[in-house]
C-alpha cells in the first residue's frame, strides 16, 4: 500500500530534507511525488539545466526507503517562457490573456510550450529513468484544472485542423453544425474560430466539438510526455492525476493511456453529502481503470485554502475518508503536500507536516497513525470490488446536455447522476460506472441518467442487454440528439423508442417551484419536479402516474418487457422516496449479503479476491453506532478477532477480514 504525498523540497533548505526523511520513516511514508512544480528550479534559464539538487533529493529519499513518483515538471512553466514566447500564454473566451504569477499559464496547443516541455521531459527521463527509487511517472499535474480550454489564435488554428480531420469537407461540417440557421454557413476552414464570446448563444454543435477538441489538445500534451517517459522506461507505470467528475476532460478516453488511474479529492469536511460524493468519484476511478486498483494521489490532511471558509477535518475524519478510498479500490493514499509551505499561495493549505512542531500536532499524529496502520493491509492489494449495478456516464453527453438554450437551464448532469447514486449509496449497493457502449453483460441493472446525446450503437447495446435479461432504467430527455447534437426526427426518444415502448411529442419543463403528486403502482405516492414528458404508451405499461393538472392519469414512469428483461422510462424527476421505490422495490437492485444487519449511517464496502474478503465499515455520522457483526471476524489491523458487537465511534472504521 503506497502512502505519502507531494514532496516539494525546492521550497526548503537542505537541513530540512534530512528532517523530512526521518519524519517520513516515522509516518510509514513509502512514496512521494517529486518535482510537480520544479521546472523553474530545474531549468532556470532556457536550455540551462540544474539537476544537482534533484539528484541529491532522489538519492536521499531512496537511501531512506522512500520510492519516487517522479513528476515531469511541466505543469507550471517558468516566467522566461512567457517572456520569450508571449504567444504561449492562454487566452479566455473573452480574449483575456492569462499571465504568469499563478500556475498553468500555457496554451495546450502552443508549439513553444510543447517544445519546451518536450526538451525538459527528455532530459528528466534520460537522467532519472534508471534511478533505483523510481516506481512511477507523474505526467504534468491536474491537466485543465485552471485552463480547461484556450481561445487564442494558435488554438484556433489547431481547432481548424482537428475539425478538418473530423469532417473532411467544409460542407460536411456545415451540415453537422446546422449552420443554415442564423446565417452561420462557413465557406472556408479559415473562417472558423473557437466559440469566442458572441452576441448571443453560440452554435451548440460548435461548442460540443470545441469541448472535444480542448480535451484532445490536453491529451496530446499528456501523450507527448507519456511517449518520452515510456520510451526511456517501458516497465515504469505512468499516471496523471484526475479530478473526479471533472467536466472539461473526457477521462474515459484519457484512462486508456494511463497505466494506473489516480485521483485528487478534496471534499468539503463540513458537507453532509461529502462521503456520498467521494464514494461516487472513487467508483468512477475504479471503473476508469476497468476495476484495477487506483491511487488517491492527493487529499488534504486537514483544511484546504481555496474555499470561502476552509473548514478543517474533525479528528478521525481524514482516516475514515482514507479507508473509504481503500475500500473503493485505492492501493495508495497520498496527500498534497508533505510539508506545509512557508510562502506562496498555498501556505494555509494543510499538509502532512504542519508549520508547528509535528509532535504537538493532532494532524501529524493522525498522519502517522494511518501510515503505520496501512502497512498491515498489504493483503488487500490483490483484491477488487464487485458490482452488479452500473450507471452510464459519458462526457460527450455531459457537454451536450449542459450547452445553453435547452428546455430547462437547470437540468445539470451531476444532479441527475446524484439522484440515482444517492439511494444506492444509502443502501450500500456497489456501483460501477460505464460508457453507453461498454460491455454490460456482467450487470443485472443498468441506470441511464439523462442520455440526451445517444450516439450510434448505443440503442443496440442497450437492446442486447435488456434482451439478455437485464433491467435498464432511462430517465427523461434521453435519446434526443445524435453525436453532432442534431435532433432525431419522427418522435422522441427516437433511437430508444422501441426498446422503451413509449413515445412523446413534446417536452415539458416545469416551473421552478412546481411539484406533481405521483401515484405509484403499489398504491404509495411520491412527488416529482423539473420535467414531465407527456408519455404515450407503445407497448410499455404505466407503473406510476401523474395525479394532477392536465397530465392527470398519464404515465410518469413506464415499464416495458423486452426479450428476457425489462426497460423502464422515468419521464420526470422523482423525489428521493420515488427513486428508492423505483430502484429497490420495482427494479429490485441486488443488495449484497453482508451476513449481518448494517445500521443506517454506516457505509459498508467489500473488496475480495481468491480466498480473501475484506469488509470495511465506516461510521460517517456524528454518533456512536452499534453493529452486531457476530463472532469470529478477524481485524487485520490488530491481528486479533473483533468483538461480536462493534461500537463504532463517529468516523470510526472497522476492517473485517476472512
Ligand atoms: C491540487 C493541486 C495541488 C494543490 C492542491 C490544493 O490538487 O494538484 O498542487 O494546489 O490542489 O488543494
Amino acid at each position: 500500500m503506497f502512502y505519502g504525498g507531494d514532496y516539494n523540497p525546492e521550497q526548503w533548505p537542505e537541513e530540512i530534507w534530512k528532517q523530512d526523511v526521518a519524519l517520513m520513516a516515522e509516518a510509514g511514508v513509502n512514496l512521494v511525488t517529486v518535482g510537480v512544480f520544479s521546472w523553474a528550479k530545474l531549468e532556470p534559464q532556457p536550455g540551462h539545466y540544474e539537476f544537482g539538487w534533484m539528484d541529491a533529493v532522489l538519492d536521499l529519499l531512496f537511501d531512506n526507503g522512500v520510492f519516487i513518483d517522479l513528476a515531469t515538471a511541466t505543469a507550471s512553466p517558468p516566467p522566461w517562457l512567457a517572456k520569450l514566447h508571449p504567444e504561449s500564454l492562454p487566452v479566455t473566451e473573452d480574449g483575456v490573456t492569462l499571465w504568469p504569477g499563478g500556475r498553468q499559464q500555457y496554451c495546450p496547443s502552443s508549439p513553444a510550450y510543447r517544445n519546451a516541455a518536450q526538451l525538459l521531459v527528455e532530459r528528466i527521463a534520460d537522467r532519472y529513468g534508471a534511478h533505483p527509487g523510481l516506481v512511477m511517472w507523474h505526467v504534468n499535474n491536474e491537466f485543465g484544472c485552471h485552463v480547461p480550454a484556450c481561445y487564442c489564435d494558435t488554438s484556433a488554428g489547431a481547432f481548424k485542423g482537428w475539425l478538418e480531420s473530423r469532417y473532411g469537407s467544409i460542407d460536411v461540417l456545415n451540415e453537422a453544425w446546422g449552420t443554415a440557421f442564423w446565417s452561420q454557413a462557413y465557406g472556408d476552414w479559415d473562417e472558423i474560430n473557437p466559440p469566442r464570446r458572441a452576441p448571443t448563444f453560440t452554435n451548440p454543435s460548435q461548442e460540443l466539438d470545441f469541448k472535444r477538441f480542448s480535451s484532445d489538445a490536453l491529451l496530446e500534451c499528456y501523450s507527448m510526455e507519456r511517449a518520452i517517459v515510456k520510451g526511456a522506461t517501458p516497465q515504469i507505470p505512468v499516471t496523471t492525476n484526475f479530478m473526479g467528475f471533472f467536466k472539461p476532460v473526457d477521462y474515459w478516453k484519457w484512462a486508456q493511456h494511463e497505466d494506473v488511474v489516480s485521483d485528487d479529492s478534496y471534499q468539503d469536511p463540513s458537507a453532509p453529502e461529502s462521503p456520498m460524493l467521494s464514494a461516487m468519484r472513487w467508483d468512477l476511478m475504479r471503473s476508469l481503470g476497468s476495476g484495477e486498483p487506483w491511487i488517491l494521489m492527493e487529499q488534504a490532511s486537514n483544511h484546504v485554502n481555496w474555499r470561502r471558509r476552509n473548514i478543517g477535518k474533525r479528528p478521525g475524519q481524514m482516516r475514515a475518508w482514507s479507508y473509504q478510498a481503500v475500500a473503493r479500490g485505492a492501493n495508495g493514499i497520498m496527500f498534497f503536500q508533505w510539508r506545509a509551505s512557508r510562502g506562496g499561495a498555498e501556505k494555509y493549505h494543510s499538509a502532512m507536516v504542519p508549520h508547528v512542531q509535528p509532535e504537538s500536532s493532532r494532524v501529524w499524529q493522525e498522519v502517522k497513525q494511518l501510515g503505520n496502520e496501512l502497512k498491515q493491509l498489504d493483503e488487500v492489494l490483490e483484491t477488487r470490488g464487485q458490482a452488479s449495478v452500473a450507471v452510464v456516464f459519458e462526457w460527450d453527453n455531459w457537454w451536450a446536455l449542459e450547452a445553453p438554450s435547452k428546455p430547462a437551464w437547470d437540468l445539470r448532469m451531476m444532479d441527475q447522476v446524484f439522484s440515482y447514486y444517492e439511494p444506492l449509496f444509502a443502501a450500500n449497493v456497489p456501483v460501477d460506472f460505464v460508457t453507453p457502449t461498454s460491455d454490460l453483460s456482467s450487470y443485472d441493472v443498468v441506470l441511464v441518467p439523462n442520455l440526451y446525446l445517444t450516439r450510434a450503437g448505443v440503442a443496440e447495446n442497450f437492446d442486447n442487454f435488456v434482451h439478455a435479461g437485464g433491467a435498464l432504467v432511462v430517465s427523461f430527455f434521453s435519446g434526443i440528439v445524435d453525436e453532432r447534437d442534431n435532433v432525431y426526427l419522427g418522435g422522441y426518444p427516437a433511437p430508444l423508442r422501441r426498446l422503451l415502448g413509449i413515445t412523446f411529442e413534446e417536452f415539458s419543463a416545469m416551473p421552478p417551484d412546481k411539484r406533481y403528486r405521483i401515484a405509484l403502482s403499489d398504491s404509495g405516492s411520491c412527488s416529482s419536479d423539473q420535467w414531465s414528458d407527456p408519455i404515450r404508451l407503445e407497448g410499455a405499461e404505466a407503473i406510476a402516474t401523474y395525479e394532477e393538472d392536465w397530465l392527470a392519469g398519464r404515465p410518469a414512469v413506464t415499464m416495458n418487457r423486452w426479450g428476457g428483461g425489462r426497460s423502464f422510462y422515468v419521464g420526470t424527476r422523482l423525489d428521493r422516496e420515488g427513486m428508492s421505490w423505483l430502484l429497490e422495490e420495482v427494479v429490485g437492485v441486488p443488495r449484497p449479503n453482508w451476513g449481518f444487519e448494517v445500521p443506517s449511517g454506516v457505509e459498508i464496502i467489500r473488496r475480495s479476491g481468491g480466498e480473501r474478503v475484506f469488509t470495511f465499515l465506516i461510521n460517517h455520522s456524528d454518533r456512536e453506532i452499534e453493529v452486531d457483526i457476530g463472532p469470529g471476524r478477524r481485524n487485520p489491523l490488530t491481528e486479533s478477532d473483533h468483538p461480536p458487537r462493534l461500537n463504532l465511534e463517529p468516523f470510526e472504521v472497522a476492517v473485517l477480514a476472512t
